[in-house]
């Protein structure tokens, strides 16, 4: 797989073997990829500045990420328009290069990739430029505005199958649904689309209703695939997510979910499917079901 390396020019030796040993693809060895973020400061609603955005690497570091695959926003109708998308792509490597070369000694044993988090604005994006994509990779990671769902959104994921890559629809349970959310994920599945849900949404950080459907669509077998989507602010939430997981009984998803789809994802390799989860019946799941307000 050809991909862009996160490196700055002046990046030391070992930044570069790491990143060599990523691309291979004999590595990613031991270690979590987290793939969604926004620690490229100064560029979108996440770090703000350098000393918030290495301080970010460092918590995903803490929760046992080992590969930072960062994704900042971008509009599709920016990369139709070929200087503008050129200034800000410049903007976003230079940004987080200095990311790079600040957390380079603090955290040697990281990797570092970028992609972006592509709003559907436009029903076509455009998408050859590997540097839209996930680590240069065949995975697109996108999004639709959270608060107004376009009609047509399957269409738009379709488009992008239909280019030959891989479709990721970001936190799938963030969306302000009309209705019931499931025929529309059957949708985006049957066009080709990976499901993504914020690891956060499972310890219920982004409320009771985003935390309902991030569960549901584990119980159906539809989640993909986490990510900590973290905008250096607060905590990742990783750790958390994935002890929610094993205590519910989904030991399974939870290794699928967090450990080796996004591996699979970093090395351009197909997903593994994900069993749908059984809740373990007991007091926990009780307890759970109260906090989610059934
Ligand atoms: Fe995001």
């Amino acid at each position: 797989m050809s991909a862009p390396v996160a490196a700055p020019p002046e990046a030391g030796p070992e930044t570069v073997q790491r990143a060599e040993e990523v691309l291979a693809g004999a590595a990613v060895p031991a270690g979590l990829v987290d793939f969604h973020s926004h620690l490229v400061p100064g560029v979108d609603d996440g770090a703000r500045d350098l000393g918030e955005a290495v301080r970010g690497v460092d918590a995903l570091a803490a929760e046992g990420i080992r590969h930072v695959l960062t994704t900042p926003h971008i509009d599709a109708s920016t990369i139709a328009r070929p200087e503008l998308f050129e200034t800000q792509q410049r903007e976003v490597e230079e940004a987080w290069f200095r990311v790079v070369d600040a957390c380079v000694d603090r955290e040697p044993r990281m990797s570092f990739h970028l992609g972006r988090e592509i709003l559907l604005d436009t029903a076509a994006p455009e998408l050859s430029d590997p540097r839209v994509r996930l680590n240069g990779g065949p995975y697109v990671l996108v999004e639709f505005p959270r608060l107004n769902l376009p009609a047509g959104s399957e269409d738009a994921v379709g488009h992008i199958t239909g280019l030959g890559y891989r479709p990721v629809v970001a936190h799938v349970e963030r969306y302000l649904y009309q209705g019931d959310p499931v025929p529309l994920w059957d949708e985006w599945r049957h066009a080709g689309a990976a499901l993504q849900v914020n690891a956060a949404s499972y310890v219920g950080r982004y409320g009771a209703n985003a935390r309902e459907l991030a569960w549901r669509a584990l119980e159906l077998g539809w989640v993909d695939l986490a990510a900590s989507d973290y905008h250096a602010r607060g905590r990742p939430w990783i750790t958390q997510a994935r002890e929610e997981l094993r205590m519910a009984g989904g030991d399974a998803q939870d290794e699928a979910l967090f450990e080796r789809n996004p591996r699979h994802l970093l090395r351009g390799e197909e997903l593994e499917s994900v069993d749908p989860l059984v809740q373990r019946r007991g007091a926990w799941s009780r307890i759970r079901k109260y906090f989610r307000g059934r």
